[in-house]
């Protein structure tokens, strides 16, 4: 059997495993055609559940004995488990032997080859494709492994835990056994048996222990690994000083693998990561891919508490592990970020990302709740909502205590539920009783309701400004639209930072009425009903609201704020994440209302001044600039309306950046120039900053220039394309002849393969490129994007069993160049069926996040509607479907 059936899985019905296996012992001889797998296991009857046989999950396995007590007994198959119902009393040894076929797992979950190498992934449920086992996360057993391989061709063998033995066997064998004192669910083991090379470190913690961290990749790569050794020893000084949270093992390892599912996974003492989040030098790695592996090696490091020493109870909480990992990575890199401004960036980031990809989701079919109360395939829900959301959620706990009050929190959790397999209520419980008398201990069951409920809120804000009584009213409404299966929702509790800026720029002192002094000029307004009054008193004159500073809470708002206003926080506003927001906005409404009424965005000059002033500005970073100065995205701006005409939100916005190009000519010559960065490379945020100001400039430039059929400037981007000394201002130079549609692009191309061919991340920026650049507006040959990215999948280095190539093809044409994919012929819908299909057959997962392009086919504009759903219901009508897919394409075709 593939898999096993679809069938809804809930929440509600969860119940406690039936045994308990306290230890497993596994030998494993590793061959790439047929693996064999030894396990021994402890197993326990829990005795809080009546009596009942033993159910091991397993999946394209191939079984060869099943002993009990070293005695055989029998067993039957049944809804994908090895059944087994007569058992010895108490407890008892259970030995199960079988094979599995590594080099034939295209799925990349359980135990596969990569380049001939063994890796492991086993969450969420692919511990059963390696052996029979109960495959849930709240089976917490201690772990022995043996691994014995061919010595040459797998000179590495590892696993979870410290290496306890190794030595020679014989036929050119040899075997290596680790032990890891911790207990854990299945979905934490890993191993690798494989032909690698190892940057090690030896680090002093605070307690005075010393560690081993390890670095592995393939021979030639270990030139780019200093990164994310940097990285590592970062995470765990952070971890360890700002949440008292220490290294636990004697040894960490991170190991790199070029087929990987998705970013990276935190295996207990042996991480295992996707080539794109280890490797990097200043040759092949930009700014972004420095700054994502610093994340995601956090990430992954931070897992080992929250994730591995306290787990999941079941798949339901997911968040719990997710969404605090994700809030504790992002903290991480805020405080590596060091200046405030820095700060501000990575918080600008992080929201940008989250409205691009969570607020769409929560608005369409698959909108679920940060806790979802059901599922058919949990790989579906390793979701922006789990994900991104859930941290917002975090995030909002610690505004509503304070940052040491959450830090207090994280402490009185790991007191109570070290360990343990736990819930999402065990957090957030732990969090408000470590700070009684807090809102979010007032508040906690009202609170939750973000674990509860799908769907971004919409938070209406109208200001009155009374001049005889000299008050300020401010009144606050939030709204939600209903979600699939939740027609109705309780009002959530929604912390508002917030300020008032006077129009002269003045931050003004905030006194309720009612209180005696103002209370600084910041506050957080905590809305926990549907509408609440505030009043502000010796307010002077009429001010400007700044509502939802930092994005306190993962709102929409709707505040009526006019162009004036706007243009007083983009000028004066103290907090950054308002100013960049006003900035947005003020290019927000004039591009909606151009796609509207389908006519040209008028980049009018109180606009452009204001652009001017913010790239011009004397004390504002370079990384704040390039942000301020970026249009919002094609997908942010369709969120935004009723019905979509994708081909309209790009023209209006290439129009719009084309008249930002021209009419800023000096500006953006004066932004150039001035942002160069001259000695060796360093991805540190102040000259990644630099780089990425200038390298816009020189976009807007070579934009100007092809507008006016002068070729200075992408003349000047093919020099510095050849010359860059780095990756970041090489694909900058490259893009920038891209974008501009100029001849030179052919030649550029030409020469980056040439120069980077066999290094397979490299090619995979080569490929995205090229995938997510459409043909220039008004010119010959639009629309032949989809046509290039056809030619390139007849490339002889593009495949679709690797993930990141297909992602770097595929993923980049249909989610990153709307006006390439959404087109009047419906080929582009065409072509994503096809290959959804084709993926389906190699790997559900990659294929089934492939589906989901089409989440949002609901809001779009004839023809394209109508194309859509002939597309997604022509996937449907295929009869050997995974779980994975089905479950995507039935829930879009829903009602
Ligand atoms: N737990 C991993 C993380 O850090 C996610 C992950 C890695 C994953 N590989 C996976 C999830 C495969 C599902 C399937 O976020
Ligand atoms: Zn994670």
């Amino acid at each position: 059997m593939r898999e096993g059936p679809a069938t809804l899985i809930r929440r509600e019905d969860y119940v406690a495993p039936a045994y308990w296996i306290k230890t497993v012992d596994l030998t494993f001889d590793l061959d790439p055609a047929k693996t064999i797998v030894a396990s021994r296991m402890q197993v326990e009857r829990n005795s809080a559940v009546a009596p009942q046989p033993l159910k091991l999950h397993g999946e394209e396995l191939n079984l060869l004995r099943v002993l009990a007590n070293g005695e055989s007994v029998s067993f039957r198959h049944e809804d994908g488990c090895l059944v087994i119902d007569s058992l010895p009393e108490g407890t008892f040894t259970l030995e199960i032997r079988n094979t599995c076929a590594p080099e034939k797992n295209t799925q990349l979950s359980g135990l596969y080859t990569s380049c001939g190498n063994f890796f492991t992934q086993c969450e969420a449920e692919g511990f059963r494709r390696i052996t029979y086992f109960l495959d849930r996360p709240d089976v917490m057993a201690v772990y022995t492994v043996t691994l014995k391989a061919d010595k040459k061709k797998y000179p590495v063998l590892l696993s979870n835990g410290n290496l306890v033995d190794q030595g020679d066997l014989d036929n050119g064998r040899h075997f290596a056994k680790w032990h890891d004192p911790f207990p854990k669910p299945s979905y934490l083991f890993a191993l690798v048996g494989a032909d690698l090379v190892a940057r090690q470190q030896k680090i002093r913690t605070r307690a005075g222990k010393e560690h081993l961290l390890e670095v592995y990749v393939r021979r030639g790569d270990l030139d780019k690994t200093e990164h994310a050794m940097n990285s590592l020893i970062a995470s765990v000084v952070w971890d360890e000083a700002r949440f008292k949270l220490p290294l636990d093992l004697e040894r960490f390892m991170i190991v790199a693998v070029g087929d990987f599912n998705m970013g990276a996974m935190e295996n207990k003492g042996l991480n295992i990561f996707n080539t794109k989040y280890v490797l990097a030098n200043p040759a092949t790695a930009t700014d972004a891919d420095y700054s994502g592996i610093e994340s995601v090696v956090g990430h992954e490091y931070f897992h080992n508490w929250t994730g591995n020493r306290i787990t999941c109870r079941d798949w339901f909480q997911l968040s719990l592990k997710e969404g605090l990992t994700v809030f504790r990575d992002q903290e991480f890199s805020m405080d590596m970020a060091g200046s405030a401004s820095a700060r501000a960036v990575k918080r600008i980031e992080d929201v940008r990302g989250l409205r691009q990809m969570q607020f769409p989701e929560d608005a369409g079919p698959m909108a679920h709740p940060v806790r979802p109360d059901s599922y058919v395939e949990i790989n579906n829900f390793y979701t922006a909502t789990v994900y991104e959301k859930g941290a917002e959620v975090v995030r909002m706990m610690q505004t509503l205590v304070g940052r040491a009050g959450f830090e207090r929190g994280m402490t009185l959790y790991f007191e109570r539920h070290d360990g343990q397999a736990v819930t999402c209520d065990d957090f957030a419980q732990a969090v408000a009783d470590a700070n009684p008398g807090s809102a979010l201990a007032e508040k906690l069951d009202a609170f939750k309701r973000w674990y509860a409920q799908a769907g971004t809120p919409r938070l209406v804000a109208r200001g009155r400004y009374d001049a005889p009584s000299r008050t300020y009213t401010l009144g606050l409404e939030q709204q939600s639209d209903p979600s699939p299966g939740q027609p109705v929702k309780q009002p959530f509790v929604i912390p508002v930072a917030m300020g008032l800026v006077g129009h002269d720029g003045r931050a003004i002192a905030l006194q309720l009425e009612g209180e005696a002094a103002p209370v600084g000029n910041e506050r957080v307004l905590v809305l926990d009903e549907k509408h609440a009054y505030y009043t502000f008193v010796n307010v002077d004159a009429e001010p400007v609201p700044s509502l939802l500073r930092g994005f306190s809470a993962p709102v929409n708002l709707v505040d009526g704020l006019g162009d004036a206003e706007l243009l007083v926080l983009l000028k004066h506003d103290a907090d950054p994440f308002n100013r960049w927001e006003a900035g947005q906005r003020l290019a927000l409404n004039r591009l909606l209302a151009a796609v509207r009424t389908d006519s040209t965005p008028d980049a009018d000059p109180a606009f452009i001044d204001a652009m001017r002033g913010a790239l011009r500005h004397p004390t504002l970073d370079p990384a704040f600039k390039e942000l301020v100065l970026t249009l919002p995205s094609e997908t942010y701006i369709a969120e935004q309306l009723e019905e979509v005409d994708p081909q309209r939100i790009h023209a209006a916005r290439e129009s719009m950046k084309l008249q930002l190009a021209q009419a800023l000519r000096d500006d953006w010559v004066w932004a150039w120039d001035e942002h160069q960065t001259i000695g060796g490379y360093s991805p540190d945020p102040v000259s990644s900053g630099r780089r990425a100001l200038a390298n816009l400039a020189l976009a807007m430039l070579c934009l100007d220039a092809q507008a006016r059929g002068d070729s200075v400037w992408p003349g000047k981007a093919y020099q510095r394309f050849k010359d860059a000394g780095n990756m970041t201002d090489r694909m900058g130079a490259l893009s920038a002849l891209l974008d501009a549609g100029h001849e030179l692009t052919q030649p550029a191309l030409e020469r980056f393969h040439a120069i980077f061919k066999g290094e397979d991340l490299v090619i995979d920026k080569w490929f995205a490129l090229q995938a997510r650049t459409p043909e220039p507006v008004g010119r010959q040959g639009a629309g032949r994007s989809l046509q290039r990215v056809k030619a390139l999948m007849q490339h002889p280095d593009f495949s679709m069993k690797n993930p990141n190539r297909a992602r770097s093809l595929i993923f980049s044409f249909t989610m990153y160049n709307p006006a390439g994919f959404h087109r009047a012929d419906a080929a582009g819908y065409v072509f994503w069926a096809d290959r959804v299909l084709e993926l389906d057959a190699i790997n559900p997962q990659v294929a089934s996040r492939l589906a989901r392009v089409m989440d949002r086919w609901k809001k779009l504009a004839e023809p394209y509607r109508s194309a859509a759903r002939e597309a997604i219901s022509r996937v449907a009508a295929k009869p050997d479907l995974s779980n994975d897919v089905r479950e995507i394409v039935s829930r879009a075709l829903e009602d």
